[in-house]
């Protein structure tokens, strides 16, 4: 039976290549100068797009496509994001990793073009995700080379980070190597950490019955590498795999995250077509095993999915996602890009739970600070110096009844609601009346217009911290114990923020405001 993704692939390289966007141009470009095509035709389209739902703080794709973040790091001096990315077209097609550096995860300065589809191993679909690491003075990009329906670990290196070139072992991780009750066509999105001298890579899989898994490799040398065992394995995913893993150490936590594809929906979580869940627990390096409790969301909202996570110089944690979701429609698509970045997050862990907090580094861009207390809040309220579509919030209600929160994006018609429901004890983030309809495909979830997160009020107070840029709203609840994040497409006039109530005793205990300024 044909795998479910080679026929999604093969079906979006088949309309690439009835002629959607440059496919043509890519077909004639299959050889070693095809990346240099990949930059050149960035660098002329990227001026030509239509830049209105852009956000000034969020990164984002310079032209065509951009899906999952990869090989988010530190190396040779410098903070690297890169990323799937199709330049030649706003849908999905041969995959090629784009290149971002960044100072303060805030700012962002395009490189060229990293990755390109150029190798018999990954012609055809092309370079998916992976991770990157320094290793003596060298940077190395670990990534997934696609060619057919065969997927194999491969390795490119640079020493300025800037250049990759792939290496003569390529493929480094080939067919042969997958243990034999797992797919070969769902093997991909290596993730390599460093531990006690040895590397160790994560690749995301499924077994012959569909259940999504995560595979561990070591290595010495980054070039060999040895199967060690299956590290988890979940029933629930059929028939989806665990993609994009990644493993961090938080707090002295271990945990480790995924992307499983259509991880079943329970309650109110795991509503959209994929997630990204985490598990805290203790990996064993000999058995490969993760032994784990709980796999919880990462987050409540509609779009966030693939994430990686880096650790800064001075031991932070960052975490990054890609701000959007599959077999959804994205209407940037007629302005000539599609896909962005979450505003990067600071990962801690606290009795056992993964806390979110936006990076520090946003707080240098605030300006234009707005403050109030102590405002009982019936029916509707609206503040002269509160509104914009750039902007920090911090609203603390003390809830009683009925549903309190905040109306974003008002303009005429058009609001994007975030509230409270205190008889379901759930926040609310709707985007029925945001502006331009999103729109899902997907038989998995049931809309893509409104996300509901079951949260407790700290003794009736809520804390919202939110982050509006033109685009994306992302809310950090109660200190970051849970978040939600979302795109919308407002009209252009549709700045003004409101603050209501329906229920009886509700009131405002402190707001304040920043804009944030680039
Ligand atoms: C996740 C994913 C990865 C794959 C990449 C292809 O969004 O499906 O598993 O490497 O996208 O672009």
């Amino acid at each position: 039976m044909k795998k479910i993704f080679c026929f999604i692939l093969f079906l979006l390289s088949f309309v690439a290549y009835m002629g959607c966007g440059n496919a043509e141009e890519f077909e004639e470009n299959k050889d070693v100068g095809n990346l240099t095509k990949a930059w050149d035709y960035v660098q002329i389209n990227a001026k030509n797009v239509n830049e209105r739902y852009r956000g000034d703080f969020h990164v984002s794709s310079p032209v065509g496509w951009m899906n999952d973040p990869n090989g988010f790091s530190y190396a040779l001096g410098n903070y690297h994001l890169f990323f799937q990315h199709n330049p030649y077209d706003v849908k999905w097609g041969p995959m090629h990793w784009g290149h971002y550096t960044t100072k303060d995860f805030i700012k962002w300065e395009l490189q060229p073009t990293a990755l390109a589809p150029d190798k018999p191993y990954d012609t055809d679909f092309g370079c998916f995700s992976g991770s990157a690491l320094e290793k003596n003075n060298k940077m190395y990009l670990l990534y997934t080379g696609v060619a057919g329906d065969r997927q194999t670990q491969c390795i490119a290196e640079s020493d300025d980070g800037l250049k990759f070139t792939k290496t003569e072992e390529n493929p480094i991780i080939d067919s042969v190597q997958i243990p034999a009750d797992s797919s070969k066509s769902d093997f991909r999105d290596p993730k390599v950490f460093r531990r006690d001298n040895m590397y160790y890579m994560l690749v995301g899989s499924k077994n012959n019955d569909g259940d999504g898994q995560i595979l561990l490799y070591r290595s010495a040398t980054l070039k060999n590498w040895t199967y060690v065992g299956t590290t988890v394995k979940s029933p629930l995913t059929k028939p989806g795999i665990f993609e994009c893993p990644d493993y961090a150490i938080i707090d002295q936590k271990e945990v480790l995250f995924a992307s499983p594809q259509f991880y079943p929906t329970d309650g109110t979580m795991f509503e959209n077509v994929h997630s990204v869940v985490y598990m805290i627990g203790n990996l064993d390096y000999q058995s490969g095993r993760f032994e784990y409790e709980t796999v919880r969301e990462v987050d409540g909202g509609f779009d966030f999915y693939a994430s990686q996570t880096l650790q800064t110089p001075d031991g932070r944690t960052i975490m990054i996602a890609w701000m959007q979701m599959w077999d959804r429609t994205m209407p940037t698509a007629q302005d000539g890009y599609t896909g962005a970045m979450i505003l990067p997050r600071e990962l801690s862990v606290k009795d056992n739970k993964l806390i979110q907090a936006p990076v520090r580094e946003i707080e240098k861009y605030r300006k234009n600070f707005v403050s109030y207390g102590n405002v009982p809040l019936t029916g509707s309220k609206e503040f002269s110096d509160i509104g914009g579509k750039t902007v920090e919030l911090d609203v603390t209600f003390d809830i009683a009844s009925g549903k309190t929160g905040l109306k974003l994006f008002c303009g005429q018609k058009e609001e994007t609601l975030l509230y409270y429901d205190a008889d379901s004890s759930t926040l609310v983030f709707d985007r029925t009346n945001s502006g331009l309809e999103i729109k899902t495909s997907s038989t998995k979830e049931k809309d893509a217009k409104v996300r509901r997160l079951k949260v407790d009020t700290n003794n009736g107070r809520l804390q919202l911290r939110v982050f509006l840029d033109k685009s994306s709203v992302e809310v950090f609840v109660n200190g970051g114990i849970a978040t939600m994040t979302g795109n919308v497409y407002p009209s252009e006039n549709s700045q003004g923020i409101k603050f209501f109530s329906d229920g009886v005793g509700n009131s405002i205990r402190s707001v304040t405001k920043y804009d944030i300024a680039i």
